[in-house]
């Protein structure tokens, strides 16, 4: 049976929850990239979510739900978590919080940590799917582990097959790249995965700087910056899911393209594509990182044929949005 893909009506809502409550998995559009979701408080759905992703048991997951108050039942709030919640829910924004004591998430879906990440998705029909479920909602990005990351609902079809009963169409997403994982757990802020909202955006809400204040003033000339976690080859680091190696397609990919040889396929960026590429898709021929950043996985997908030798993709400034279309390049090449 092929796995059916389905538009949003109250009829797809019904089935989604009911799926959802009898331990299966539904595939829903966000407005980063589109997840695989299970009952987050289902061990065994959990279970299915990694076995399917084959994702390795130590990368947690993010727990997906519709409002703050349902985020505060299942963690330790704190004053930066209201902060960025105020500035950024709903929206692609991750927060990484202590669990509570007595919390009834799997604890599969923290990798057996003591802290759960959880987003609210502004998408519709997110937002939707999540309020008629009520709880929460475990779902990683709906692609094998370590591939490129699903933008529209074919690409859950193409990477899973009939193993996904339900995928639920909501189009293009609107962003593109994942949501930014900021872990607010500890006495200092840490940028765990660059995305959608920009490291910038992030520390202007978090370190206001009142122009007016002189004191703060001279505070601000030491201007705060939000911690960058790096990731290491020693998996040591906090965000386990940040590998070296992730969003590959199966052909090689070359960065920072000065030119294009014999079969290879462009990925181009502004006004000016290099020539000679046998295919070239350019992700904003305006120069737009926001525009390209929104294309970037899909055109990731189409170039990736085994007729291409290698993908080759032109510089793009890593300013603003740039920096998480650098993250993921920088990884889907190694
Ligand atoms: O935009 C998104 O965030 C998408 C949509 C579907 O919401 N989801 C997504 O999930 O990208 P996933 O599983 O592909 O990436 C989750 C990232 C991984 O890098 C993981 O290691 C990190 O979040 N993460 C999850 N829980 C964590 C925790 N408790 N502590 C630290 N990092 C965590
Ligand atoms: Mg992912």
């Amino acid at each position: 049976m092929q796995p059916q893909i389905l538009d949003i009506d109250a009829k797809t809502v019904d089935n989604a929850v009911s799926i959802w409550r009898e331990g299966g998995l539904v595939a829903f559009p966000t407005e980063t990239v589109y997840g695989l979701g299970a009952d987050a408080t289902n061990n065994a759905a959990v279970a299915q979510v990694f076995a399917l992703k084959d994702r390795p048991k130590q990368n947690p997951l993010i727990m997906h739900v519709a409002d703050e108050a349902t985020a505060r039942r299942y963690v330790q709030w704190n004053k930066t978590a209201e902060k960025l919640a105020e500035a950024f829910w709903p929206g692609p924004l991750t927060l990484v919080m202590k669990r509570r004591v007595f919390c009834p998430i799997s604890e599969l879906v923290c990798a057996g940590g003591d802290t759960l990440a959880i987003r609210i998705p502004a998408n519709p029909i997110a937002q939707q799917l999540l309020k008629a479920f009520g709880g929460g909602i475990a779902a990683p990005s709906a692609n094998r582990s370590g591939r490129i990351s699903p933008t529209m609902a074919q690409h859950v079809r193409d990477e899973f097959g009939e193993a996904v009963k339900l995928i639920i169409d909501g189009g293009p997403c609107q962003h593109g790249v994942e949501s930014s994982v900021v872990d607010v757990s500890g006495d200092t802020p840490a940028l765990l995965r660059p995305g959608s909202i920009t490291k910038q955006i992030l520390e202007a809400v978090l370190y206001p700087s009142d122009k007016d204040n002189v004191v703060k003033k001279v505070a601000s000339a030491a201007r705060q910056e939000l911690l960058v976690q790096e990731a290491g080859s020693d998996g040591a680091h906090k965000s386990p899911g940040m590998l070296a190696s992730h969003y590959k397609p199966s052909i090689p990919m070359r960065l920072y393209a000065e030119d294009v040889k014999p079969g290879e396929a462009l990925l181009a960026f502004g006004p000016e594509p290099l020539a000679g590429a046998v295919t070239t898709l350019n992700l904003s021929p305006s120069g737009d990182v926001v525009e390209a950043a929104a294309n970037l996985f899909a055109y990731m997908r189409a170039l990736d044929k085994p007729e291409h030798t290698a993908i080759v993709v032109m510089p793009i400034p890593a300013k603003g949005l740039g920096e998480a279309i650098a993250d993921r390049l920088k990884r889907a090449s190694a």
